[in-house]
């Protein structure tokens, strides 16, 4: 690990008046949460246009839930990392902070992270395709209220909504569809006024997600990605850290504790 240049990135997020994190697959990895791209990617073994576009969904509802409820089941003995910690302890010392994420799978949160904007939905909340209704889900498969299983590894049957009875969806935005109106208002504030961003285990092919790094650095920002190879975003940033989000991250965040 390049440690002076860990320590001068610390000091950068330290000095900088407010912060922005995008994070990817890539900040779930080790987790054991398989990322998109790349060996062992989703998008290696199945065809997205099949399983996560509104057109799959209309042709086959059933072949698409069966891919969301496979990915839930993934995420029952799945835990935050040490990547996902180290953002949450970067948030706790930068009072404005704010984290989009690519990720639909909650980890963020369940390591403490505060002020996160989920552009791409959330794995476990499902949606009503008539209504709208949301109903969300925590990683055990348990409702708001905590007191009613779900038993998500045997809920094989496509959900109908408890308010109008049409069919539920997953509450993940699938390829073509728009982004969530208040993820999207959070990051376009978060780009407009932090001067330091760090891009986190993302491949930066995907849009408007990626476009938003481009904004930040043509603002000014200075942008730093942490990634185990070489990304569309490397020649954008400032400085390229390359190597494990779990390992870089902890100790940006315990340089960045000894300098605020
Ligand atoms: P990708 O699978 O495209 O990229 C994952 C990135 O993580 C790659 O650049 C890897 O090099 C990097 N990576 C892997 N392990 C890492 C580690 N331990 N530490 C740091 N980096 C690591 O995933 P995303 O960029 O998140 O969208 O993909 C963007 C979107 O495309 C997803 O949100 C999803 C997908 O299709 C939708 O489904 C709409």
């Amino acid at each position: 690990m390049d440690v002076p240049l860990i320590i001068e990135v610390a000091r950068r997020i330290a000095e900088a008046k407010a912060v922005w994190v995008m994070t990817g697959a890539g900040v779930s990895a080790e987790s054991g949460v398989p990322t998109f791209r790349g060996k062992d990617g989703f998008w290696g073994e199945h065809r997205f246009e099949d399983l996560a576009t509104p057109q799959a969904f209309q042709r086959d509802p059933e072949t698409v839930w069966r891919f969301y409820l496979w990915r839930r089941r993934l995420m029952l003995d799945r835990k935050p990392n040490p990547a996902h910690y180290a953002i949450a302890e970067v948030e706790r010392l930068k009072p404005r902070f704010n984290l989009i994420t690519q990720n639909v799978d909650g980890l963020h949160r369940r390591a403490g992270s505060r002020n996160v904007a989920e552009l791409h939905g959330a794995l476990f909340t499902d949606r009503c395709t008539e209504c709208g209704l949301e109903s969300r889900f925590d990683e055990r498969g348990l409702d708001a209220e905590g007191d009613e299983p779900r038993k998500l590894p045997d809920c094989e049957s496509i959900p109908h909504c408890s308010r109008c009875s049409a069919m539920m969806r997953p509450g993940v935005v699938w390829f073509g569809e728009p982004l969530p109106m208040a993820a999207l208002s959070a990051t376009e504030r978060a780009v407009e006024s932090a001067d330091c961003c760090l891009v986190v285990g993302t491949s930066g092919v995907v849009y408007p997600a990626a476009g938003y790094v481009h904004q930040s650095t043509a603002r000014g920002a200075y942008a730093v990605e942490i990634n185990v190879e070489e990304t569309a975003l490397s020649a954008v940033v400032d400085t390229v850290l390359t190597g494990k989000a779990g390992e870089i991250l902890p100790a940006i965040a315990a340089a960045l504790k000894e300098l605020v």
